[in-house]
């Protein structure tokens, strides 16, 4: 733990819920709790809750949830540390400074020192574009129809021709040759010294997604080679984790981030209000920069170059967006070359309609495929036919799979069990999946009984939350034993050790864990869907199943672990006991 917990709780009591979340959301006050739109999907009708009591937040329809910490990591993306930071300057609350090795703390001293010499950069460029050395530059952006709002938001700059100025400012404000060096800056050259690698051209500084300039682009005036150069990798660096304007479309919340190819896109589209487009940088898009996608958008709407080498990109991008678990789609731009000609010829309204119209992944690619073969030969036709029936063999779910059969059949005019049938031979030919069987009944297919046993836990500790009158009437047949997940068997623990107390502070044993992973999951323990129920009777009826199920669970538990562990028997025995007398007692809900 990077702080001690009562330093941790101090700080989370001094940042009331409702009043951090009202800084990022639209709350309205409706019985006890405050409703608002999920910032965490994307929805019409209200299905935000905060609450002031629990000090939790929780979602009903998209199931996000958790304390105030958890919020500000998931919508700021902050990790845990800083989260807490932030609340602590928020509140006045004086953190001690965190002790690191001291490998750790030269490590952290390097980037930090990296981080300040990219930001006098930054700055440096920045004024030489308003310089009149920079006229040059500053026209530039002016004739691509750049407002200077625009080039403010990006913070645009120009590199100039005299390569040694560059060196000889950040010198002066302290930094040493090696550093800027390392940075990627500078160069040292036989006759010039430490001369700057961007030369007379206009500078697109890369920032992470907390703002900080990682790293630069710069793009030649006029037509020389190599029409962008970029900075090479740094510890602050990292081409294949970063993606840029992602520090602005991270928070622009319109249900899908669009993926282009150029830095020139994405500041294109930023100032026609498509505030969610990002790009990679300089280099082809990675699995890396799809999860980095994914913590912010469940849909990615490609707009890569419409010539041959935009779609084979695109291509390429679909399979790394698929593989994240990502819908990708993609935006026609033709008759135009990328986002940026597309805008400045047809303006917003028409993109945003190519937006609404972008195509479904796999139909571009079946679109593409239908390219590279003569459709009026009926031996190309067959081929072009067997191919889709072997792109169909990737979708390793049958009910998706047969219903893009069917799709594709209509749309290609193929006979559909024509289809199916080369689909079935190219799997059992090549074992992919098995062969194509039409979906026999809607049944769903019943959940493992693990699953089961964990919803059990789940929905008991959410409704003791919810309820903590009820803990006194159960308290001698439940224990934090009984959880036989270790997460949860932590929170009971915990949770019922402050009820004997008469205590009840669900948001403060989030911050008990450390791994950011681990709070979600401690989240959702006390934010489950409870079923909807409204007479008396059919409360205790489902409160006693819950009840029952996470006592029998426990004793199967036990009784399994007989043989190895000691300790197993007595418990064993104690829960047959507590089973047999819950079996036949009302607990009361009145
Ligand atoms: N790129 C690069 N090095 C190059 C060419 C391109 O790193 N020599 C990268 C840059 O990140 C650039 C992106 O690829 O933003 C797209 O390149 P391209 O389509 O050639 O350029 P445009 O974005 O159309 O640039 P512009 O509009 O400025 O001509
Ligand atoms: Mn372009």
């Amino acid at each position: 733990m990077y702080y001690p917990e009562e330093l941790i709780e101090e700080v989370r009591m001094k940042n009331d819920i409702v009043d951090v979340v009202s800084g990022y959301v639209r709350l309205q006050k409706k019985g006890s709790s405050h409703w608002g739109l999920c910032p965490f999907h994307n929805e019409k009708s209200p299905s935000f809750s905060v609450s002031g009591n629990k000090q939790m937040y929780h979602c009903f329809g998209c199931g996000a949830g958790g304390n105030v910490f958890t919020f500000l990591m998931n919508y700021e993306n902050y990790t845990f540390p800083e989260a807490v930071k932030q609340l602590a300057d928020r509140a006045g609350v004086k953190l001690p400074e965190v002790e690191y090795s001291p490998e750790m703390q030269q490590k952290a001293n390097k980037r930090a020192r990296l981080l300040e010499v990219n930001k006098e950069a930054a700055k440096y460029f920045y004024y030489q574009l308003r310089d009149t050395h920079g006229q040059i530059g500053y026209q530039y952006l002016k004739k691509r129809e750049l407002s200077d709002e625009t080039i403010h938001k990006f913070g645009l700059g120009y590199a100039g021709k005299n390569g040694a100025l560059l060196v000889q400012y950040l010198r002066q404000k302290g930094f040493e040759d090696a550093l800027i060096k390392e940075a990627g800056l500078a160069n040292f050259s036989e006759r010039g010294g430490l001369l700057s690698q961007f030369w007379n051209r206009v500078m697109f500084p890369i920032q992470d997604s907390n703002h900080r300039v990682i790293g630069f682009g710069g793009r030649v005036m006029g037509d020389g080679e190599p029409k962008y150069l970029n900075s090479p990798e740094t510890p602050v660096f990292d081409k294949r984790r970063n993606l840029y304007g992602l520090n602005f479309a991270r928070t622009a919340r319109s249900g899908n981030i669009i993926l282009c190819e150029g830095y020139m896109d994405v500041i294109a589209l930023h100032q026609a209000g498509f505030t969610q487009a990002v790009a990679s940088l300089g280099t082809a898009f990675t699995s890396e920069q799809a999860s980095l996608l994914h913590r912010y958008t469940e849909n990615v709407l490609l707009a890569y170059d419409s010539d041959g080498a935009g779609t084979k990109a695109a291509l390429r991008g679909i399979g790394i967006l698929r593989e994240a678990g990502l819908t990708g789609k993609v935006i026609d731009m033709r008759p135009y070359k990328d986002p940026d000609e597309f805008i400045k010829n047809l303006g917003r309204e028409a993109f945003q309609e190519r937006i609404d119209r972008a195509e479904n992944s796999f139909f571009f690619e079946i679109r593409v495929l239908e390219q590279q073969y003569n459709q009026n030969d009926p031996e190309e036709k067959t081929k072009f036919h067997r191919e889709i029936a072997k792109k169909l063999c990737e979708f390793k779910e049958e009910v998706e799979r047969e219903n893009y059969l069917q799709a594709v059949a209509d749309k290609y005019h193929i006979a559909f069990e024509h289809l199916r049938k080369l689909v079935i031979s190219y799997a059992s030919q090549t074992g992919l999946v098995r062969p194509v069987e039409r979906p026999k009944s809607g049944v769903q297919q019943k959940n493992k009984p693990e699953e089961n046993a964990k919803r059990a836990q789940r929905l008991l500790i959410t409704w003791i939350t919810d309820d903590p009158g009820i803990y006194p009437k159960i308290s001698k047949y439940i224990s934090a034993e009984d959880f036989t997940e270790d997460l949860y068997k932590r929170v009971a623990a915990r949770l019922f050790e402050e009820l004997e107390r008469g205590e009840y502070n669900p948001a403060a044993i989030i911050s008990m864990f450390e791994d950011e992973e681990e709070q979600r999951e401690a989240a959702a323990l006390f934010n489950t869907n409870l079923p909807e129920l409204t007479t008396v009777q059919e409360k205790e009826k489902a409160f006693h199943d819950i009840l029952l199920s996470v006592k029998r669970n426990s004793y199967e538990y036990y009784a399994s672990q007989m043989g190895s562990d000691m300790n197993a028997l007595k418990s064993v025995i104690e829960g047959k006991k507590a089973l047999e007398e819950l079996a036949r007692t009302r607990i009361s809900m009145e």
